[in-house]
């Protein structure tokens, strides 16, 4: 990749005032339990978005889509959801910055005072070698990116967290995805070689390291990107806040699914019809995954990554059977490891219908089962398997010249 500092450079004539560099994310376990206030265990990888930022003066941002070769340019004034999609998660935190009456008054006073600056506009080249519709978040990468960079740029005094929950809103309002805060979280507060455990209901967070000695962790990517996947999320949202409306009905003092036993979802939720079948078997699942996570982090404190990878496993069942965010592209990918000594653990990662599996795999069997993979999924399931041996990085932050 030339560097997006040329590529800046190249396109307006001037050099960027500052460069970022913004990653996509993992999630070792907790699945679909953001939005559901459970806790999730992310980390930022190795593969990121490029953003060169510098000024404008005329009232207008310029946005400039390296890999694509596309450019946009719009008025700072009247954002609006975009037809051209990568464009929304410029445009959605731009909105942000701008127009959102934020709750918290240190955030609004501070954010009132620069939206004149911002309001003269930008030019904003962007790269990456994130794969879109993988799984991976690229477009909370681009959000982050975009957020962190006009923070520095415009001295917003932003915290990492009022970022991550501004991109999330972005990511509702302009993306119309209805996700969690898992995604944007990662991007930003990752760090080398750890995992986040984050509390999505008080948002408190702590950093555990992830030693994997031999191991490896390998993404399978089933190049499969389903055009549901954003209409099932929100529909699987739904579900979940109707399910938990139910239980509440009967346990009034019941929150939110943290506070939510096995036995109160089989009292409330285990209906015959089919509609019923389905928000009982989405809150199983959300209170079994919770439950899977807290064993999970003591597996991982313990350092007993064998038990860690046999809860992946359980994971991917209740997410393919219950939950039914799977395809067959990613069971058999899951399938096909299950039996495998050299692998600790597997499953689908992130949103579903498509995207990647996340595999903790023993380094000296990687090259060999990749191989095997790589062949029984061009014979049987017909398609390339895109493989991806992954690393933990930092999360986004400002790259020196
Ligand atoms: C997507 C969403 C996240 C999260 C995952 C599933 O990546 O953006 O907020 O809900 O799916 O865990």
């Amino acid at each position: 990749m030339l560097a997006i500092r040329s590529h800046f450079l190249n396109h307006f004539n001037d050099a960027p005032a500052l460069v970022v560099k913004s990653p996509g994310r993992i999630n070792l376990i907790g699945e679909h339990i953001d939005y559901n206030h459970g806790f999730v265990l992310p980390a930022a990888i190795d593969k990121f978005i490029e953003l060169a930022i510098g000024k404008r003066t005329d009232g207008a941002m310029h946005m400039v889509a390296v890999d694509l070769g596309e450019t946009i340019i719009l008025p700072m004034h009247n954002l609006a959801p975009h037809a051209t999609v990568w464009v929304n998660y410029i445009i959605g935190v731009v909105d942000q910055v701008l127009n959102t009456e934020n709750n918290n008054a240190s955030i609004e006073i501070n954010l009132v005072s620069k939206r004149e600056d911002l309001a003269a506009g930008f030019d904003i080249c962007i790269q990456g070698n994130i794969p879109l519709g993988a799984g991976l978040s690229s477009s909370a990468a681009i959000e982050c990116a975009v957020l962190f960079a006009l923070n520095e740029l415009y001295s917003l005094s932003l915290t990492k967290m009022q970022m991550a929950l501004m991109a999330q809103s972005a990511e509702h309002t302009f993306a119309g995805v209805h996700c969690g805060l898992m995604d944007m979280f990662a991007s930003l507060h990752g760090e080398k070689n750890k995992a986040i455990l984050l509390d999505c209901d008080s948002l408190d967070f702590t950093y555990y390291p992830l030693v994997l000695d031999d191991y490896s962790i390998i993404l399978f990517d089933t190049q499969i990107k389903h055009a549901l996947a954003s209409s099932e999320y929100n529909t699987r949202r739904f579900e979940c806040e109707r399910g938990l409306a139910i239980i509440q009905e009967k346990y009034p003092t019941v929150k939110t699914f943290r506070d939510i036993s096995l036995e109160q979802v089989e009292a409330c939720l285990a209906f015959n019809d089919i509609k019923g079948l389905k928000v009982y078997q989405r809150c199983k699942y959300v209170v079994e995954e919770m439950q899977r996570v807290q064993l999970a982090v003591q597996d991982l404190a313990k350092g007993d990554m064998q038990a860690f990878g046999k809860k992946m496993f359980e994971t991917h069942t209740g997410l393919s059977n219950l939950y039914e965010v799977s395809c067959p592209e990613l069971d058999f990918l899951v399938e096909a490891v299950s039996n495998n000594e050299n692998v600790l653990g597997a499953r689908m990662m992130g949103g579903g219908f498509g995207g990647c599996t996340i595999n903790i795999i023993k380094k000296s069997a990687v090259e060999e089962i990749t191989k095997t993979l790589t062949a029984s999924y061009a014979q049987l399931m017909h398609k390339e398997l895109a493989v991806y041996i992954t690393s933990i990085e930092e999360g986004t932050h400002l790259v020196a010249e």
